[in-house]
């Protein structure tokens, strides 16, 4: 699906599919050079990254193992409350691991911190954090994040794995959408 077909509902491309793409080949070299002689297991949070643990897996040089969960987080509306609840666990024992959880979007952080904590409390070697995107500006919380691909302003953004009412993710790009389509 490309910019063409949705042209009118989107307000501006804020990162291009090849800008997208260099990018997580720049992280993919980084997290090779990190995980060198360890084995790695990439966590992915659906439904959002999917597209990201695509592209960032067929990147990476080193062997890695895959893994998804589907969270929840309950809040109002579009606010997240930093009260998570597990929708699909894990199938992998994480005793030992060193594990990199993969996201799409990182706004206040709540989702995020929560996760990361629940997974070191499986007894993880390490836990780090990869995300396409973050929105500085909407930080609720301080949490490391070893790997960001680029940060967005505080706006609502659709494309690459995100979406608005389930639509949108399989744009190549990621864009703001025009005031019309939610109004
Ligand atoms: P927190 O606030 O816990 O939330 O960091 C992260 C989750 O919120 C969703 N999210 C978005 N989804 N466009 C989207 O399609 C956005 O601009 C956006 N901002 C946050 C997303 O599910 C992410 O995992
Ligand atoms: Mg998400």
């Amino acid at each position: 699906m490309d910019s063409t077909d949705v042209q009118a509902d989107l307000k501006h491309v804020l990162y291009t599919k090849e800008q997208i793409q260099q990018r997580i080949t720049e992280l993919a070299a980084q997290i090779d050079k990190d995980y060198e002689g360890r084995e790695l297991l990439i966590v992915g949070v659906l439904k959002g990254a999917v597209m990201v643990m695509a592209d960032l897996a067929r990147a990476l040089h080193s062997h890695v193992s895959m893994d998804w969960m589907a969270v929840s987080s309950y809040g109002s509306g579009t606010q997240s409350s930093g009260v998570v609840r597990i929708l699909k666990d894990l199938d992998t024992d994480l005793m030992g691991k060193d594990v990199l959880i993969v996201e799409d979007i990182i706004d206040s952080g709540l989702t995020l911190s929560w996760l990361k904590t629940n997974l070191e409390s499986r007894g993880t070697s390490s836990v780090e954090i990869c995300t396409a995107f973050r929105k500085p500006d909407a930080a609720k919380v301080e949490l490391d994040v070893k790997y960001v691909g680029y940060d967005l302003p505080n706006e609502f953004v659709v494309g690459y794995g995100l979406d608005y009412a389930e639509k949108y993710r399989n744009l190549e790009f990621v864009g703001t959408l025009a005031p019309h389509v939610y109004e």
